[in-house]
């Protein structure tokens, strides 16, 4: 075969197929509305577009350093600082092209062939197929939404076996909104302390927790084997400009550092002086685009559980609405989600996401990231279009 098994069994992501299929219905004529999409509405706020224009009128345009420049990894350091007293130093952070590869990096670092990965369903889709790709295997511990997908550590301490490597935590949670308790935060690190596992820890919802939920930092407690994965995708909208980071014990992230050399020189430089200044230079626009996440979500909250068969919880985090579909299925006679998420881009022109892909089953995930508008029209037409069947 031309490919290799490898790359030949990876899953595409779904999420993307998503956005893909709605340009495409876009680009066709259709009036589909997204909420399928991973990313703020929001343009990048106008301070850290003017650092970039400055960055480029400087000729920042060089290669940098390869695990990123000084000024932005100083900018990271006063973060962890200030935000939570940690002390971190510059060979204690990477700076890669996004979130994603940073937990990609910190993935193919810590795992041997054989090594064993916990993370929890429903799961951010790339979770497993990263640990794939490293040759390792993922361990999938189910979440519950009586349980407000909080894990439990009775069922880690089941998943545990002599090949564990680590556990992956994610809070804010994609895509359930869930923000891990303090008292969760705790246990699980006297866990990984007792069997001696890493924890990398995916914060990049960080900055979108609601309704005073505190965001508890793992390293806080166990910072000699804990990875944070962070980035400016999320908080400052700047999806596209690819810029994210890893912070950890210096033995793993110079590592990390070496193979980052090899496969990618550095990250782009001009978005590395616009996030130096994102993060350094928060401005009142950020809380511009809080304060209509969190509108927005007790408005769908509330249309989503006026529908029958639907039931959400309001989630403390992120702008996901994980919402139960169970008895809207049984009604209607759908056989699984993904029949009900094309029965809504089919007949109502509204993008969501199946709980397949997440690997969970009688859930969608609906993304808020969007303009109040939009999420009127949005739930106007699936009302109506269920009302019809
Ligand atoms: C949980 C989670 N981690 C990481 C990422 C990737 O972030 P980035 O765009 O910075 O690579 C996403 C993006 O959707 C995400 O939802």
């Amino acid at each position: 075969m031309m490919i290799s098994k490898k790359v030949n069994s990876l899953s595409d992501s779904p999420t993307l197929a998503m956005n893909q299929k709605v340009s495409e219905l876009k680009s066709e004529g259709k009036d589909v509305i997204s909420l399928g999409v991973g990313e703020p509405d929001f343009p990048t706020p106008i301070y850290i577009k003017y650092a970039a224009i400055k960055a480029l009128n400087r000729n920042m345009t060089k290669y940098t350093v390869s695990s990123g420049t000084p000024t932005l990894k100083k900018a990271i350091i006063d973060k962890f600082r200030n935000e939570y007293n940690l002390n971190y130093t510059p060979d204690n952070i990477l700076v890669s092209a996004g979130a994603k590869h940073a937990l990609w990096n910190s993935i193919f670092t810590l795992l041997n062939e054989g090594d064993e990965a916990i993370i929890f369903s429903p799961y951010w889709v790339s979770y497993p197929e990263q640990i794939k790709i490293a040759n390792a295997r993922p361990v999938i511990v189910a979440t519950d939404f009586d349980n407000e997908f909080q894990p439990k550590i009775a069922d880690i301490k089941k998943a545990i076996t002599k090949k564990t490597k680590l556990i992956l935590l994610n809070s804010p949670n994609n895509p359930t909104g869930a923000v891990y308790s303090e008292k969760f935060i705790k246990d699980v690190t006297d866990l990984a302390r007792e069997n001696d596992l890493w924890i990398i820890s995916d914060e990049i919802y960080e900055k979108i927790i609601y309704d005073g939920v505190e965001h508890h930092n793992i390293a806080n407690y166990y910072k000699e084997k804990t990875i944070i994965i962070n980035g400016v995708s999320k908080a400052y909208s700047m999806t596209g400009w690819r810029i994210g980071y890893a912070a950890g014990p210096k033995e793993v992230i110079l590592q990390m550092a070496k193979l980052q050399g090899q496969v990618t020189s550095c990250p782009n430089s001009i978005a590395q002086y616009a996030s130096q200044i994102a993060i350094s230079d928060e401005q009142e626009e950020l809380n511009i685009m809080y304060e209509q996440f969190k509108l927005r979500r007790d408005y769908i909250v509330d249309r989503l559980n006026n529908i029958d068969g639907i039931e959400c919880k309001k989630p403390k985090g992120t702008f996901y609405v994980f919402c139960d579909v169970e008895e809207l299925m049984k009604k209607m006679n759908f056989n699984n989600t993904d029949e009900v998420v094309n029965f809504l881009l089919d007949k109502a022109n509204v993008a969501t996401v199946s709980s397949n892909a997440f690997g969970y089953k009688n859930f969608i995930r609906m993304s808020y990231a969007n303009s109040m508008e939009n999420i009127e029209e949005a739930m106007d037409r699936i009302e109506r279009i269920l009302n019809e069947k």
